[in-house]
């Protein structure tokens, strides 16, 4: 059985060669941390991204979208806290010449040595207790897993102050005092911990008009600020609403690794919703909860999701959760939910000089509006989709396939027409199906090799149907329709097949069960 880390492998193997995502500038042996998306990892994410749009936009009469600049005034990002305090602590191993994000080894160091062991406890307790086994009375008595909680609240209290003081010899200090060593080298030779800012900076304007230095931005939240007010006025739109916004955001990540988990240039899927003050913690639960079932409603398996709440908050937030998904290497951060408060509009307000209240009709008062944000990456929901839907599969014939399990309406081609020759009048009318069927679906022709073979091409990039084109079709207008996931092939009239199609590949379907 291979381990998921092989799976891994295997996954990001198969996202190349069936071209969804390529490294970026390959043929100068690529750019680390960055990634291209070829001509079917491009329509899978053109289809994550229409989902979340028509989920948050089209199915909210109080949510608008709108498309922001990458570029913006410097000052946004000194108002926002990013010239400051958008930074991470790195150490160097001097044996390895590797770098890490010190708070990254600290957490990996509790999950690894405290928290594992304290599973360990339980999962043994589980066993010799069996069906009387009550975990939560175990944990709050057991004398080892006490003290195991007892060091993993110290070592986070630690992590907590050094992070709030920005004492970065506490921290090296911490990573000494903990014994960690480098996964590589396994010393503990370990330099100073120093800050680093994750923005790229680029200048704009010629040098003799006057360069200014400029950031890429880190998040796309801030377009959305900066328009809070534009949009308010020209929508007329009332407290409480919502603008959504989908685009490229850049971090210059250290610890760039797991493919396109962690990327230098990403996209992101953000929407603020504008609040009465005093209201956000309503609307917090709320946006915690139709997020959720926005990634349930895609199909994936039981128990892939998680909700983990912050303890730690950002110096912005009320509160804050992330929506944490099963990656073949760990439940890891997929979205995250932010009660803001009034920190960005407020902090815009001070910086720009400029008005960002909201009159409210109903109590006569002006107050800059409080904001709840729901932020998921793009790529890493495309990662989500990719990894669960790759399946090895043994067939009864001895056979094996790899097959991309993508739920329809998610897949990049809906339909496959595959005539059984590429001649005797075939090709033709194969051609004549397509010609109807793509205004509602997207299809793809094939005539090249035998067609068990150009079944399986289609079950590795997951189309979901695949239709036959024979002579009997050119008799009486029937085809065969094959389903991916069970292989089940039925005879059906040409005229039926937008219907069937229909019924199993629109997103409509999917979106309907939000409402
Ligand atoms: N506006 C809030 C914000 O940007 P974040 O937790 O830093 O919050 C939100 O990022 C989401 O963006 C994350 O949950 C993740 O899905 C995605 N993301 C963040 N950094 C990323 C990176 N380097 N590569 C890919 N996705 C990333």
């Amino acid at each position: 059985m291979a381990t998921q880390e092989e799976v891994f492998k295997k996954v990001t193997s198969h996202a190349k060669e069936f071209g969804f995502v390529f490294q970026s500038s390959e043929i100068y042996d690529g750019l680390s941390a960055v990634y291209d998306y070829g001509q079917n990892g491009s329509a899978l994410k053109k289809n994550i991204k229409e989902y979340w749009w028509n989920a948050m936009v089209q199915l909210h009469e109080n949510i608008v979208g709108i498309d922001a600049s990458i570029f913006m005034h410097p000052t946004t990002w000194k108002a926002s806290g990013h010239v400051d305090a958008f930074n991470d602590p790195l150490v160097d191993n001097k044996d390895s010449k590797k770098r890490y994000r010190a708070d990254v080894l600290v957490e990996e160091y509790i999950e690894n040595k405290l928290v594992a062991k304290i599973n360990k406890e339980v999962a043994k307790a589980s066993k010799r207790f069996g069906e009387s086994f009550d975990e939560a009375q175990f944990k709050s008595t057991n004398p080892r897993v006490l003290g195991y909680q007892e060091k993993i609240k110290e070592v986070e209290n630690r992590l907590k102050q050094v992070q709030e003081d920005e004492d970065m010899t506490g921290f090296k200090q911490l990573i000494e005092d903990l014994e960690i060593a480098c996964p590589i080298s396994g010393s503990k030779n370990w330099t100073d911990v120093r800050q680093f800012n994750l923005m790229f900076s680029t200048e704009i304007g010629s040098v003799s008009e006057g360069a200014n230095t400029i950031y890429l931005r880190p998040e796309t939240a801030q377009g959305i600020f900066v328009n809070y007010l534009n949009v308010q006025k020209t929508s007329g739109m009332n407290l409480p609403f919502g603008i959504a916004q989908i685009g490229k955001a850049f971090r210059n990540e250290i610890v760039a690794r797991q493919f396109i988990f962690r990327m230098r240039e990403f996209e992101q899927m953000e929407m603020q919703f504008f609040v009465r003050p005093g209201e956000q913690e309503k609307w917090y639960k709320y946006w915690k909860d139709i997020r959720m079932n926005w990634h349930k409603a895609i199909g994936f398996p039981d128990g892939s999701h998680r909700f983990h709440d912050h303890l730690k908050l950002a110096h912005y937030a009320d509160a804050a959760a992330d929506i944490e998904f099963k990656f073949p290497f760990g439940f890891k951060e997929l979205e995250g939910i932010h009660s803001r408060t009034d920190f960005d509009l407020g902090a815009h307000e001070e910086y720009s000089k400029k008005k960002l209240r909201y009159f409210d009709p109903e109590t006569n008062e002006s107050y800059v509006p409080y904001v709840v944000e729901t932020s998921i990456g793009l790529d890493r929901m495309f990662l989500a989709v990719l990894s669960t839907a790759y399946e090895e599969e043994k067939l009864d014939d001895g056979s094996e396939r790899i097959v991309l399990k993508f739920p329809p309406f998610l897949s990049p081609y809906k339909v496959a027409v595959l005539p059984l020759m590429g001649k005797d009048g075939l090709d033709e009318k194969a051609k004549s199906i397509v010609n109807t069927l793509k205004f509602d679906f997207e299809c793809t022709y094939d005539q090249k090799s035998k067609i068990g073979k150009r079944y399986r091409k289609q079950d590795a990039i997951g189309t979901p149907f695949c239709v036959t084109v024979d002579y009997q079709t050119l008799e009486d207008n029937t085809v065969t329709l094959r389903e991916r996931d069970s292989m089940e092939q039925k005879r059906v009239a040409v005229h039926e097949l937008a219907n069937i199609l229909s019924e199993h590949v629109n997103m409509k379907n999917v979106l309907k069960k939000l409402v």
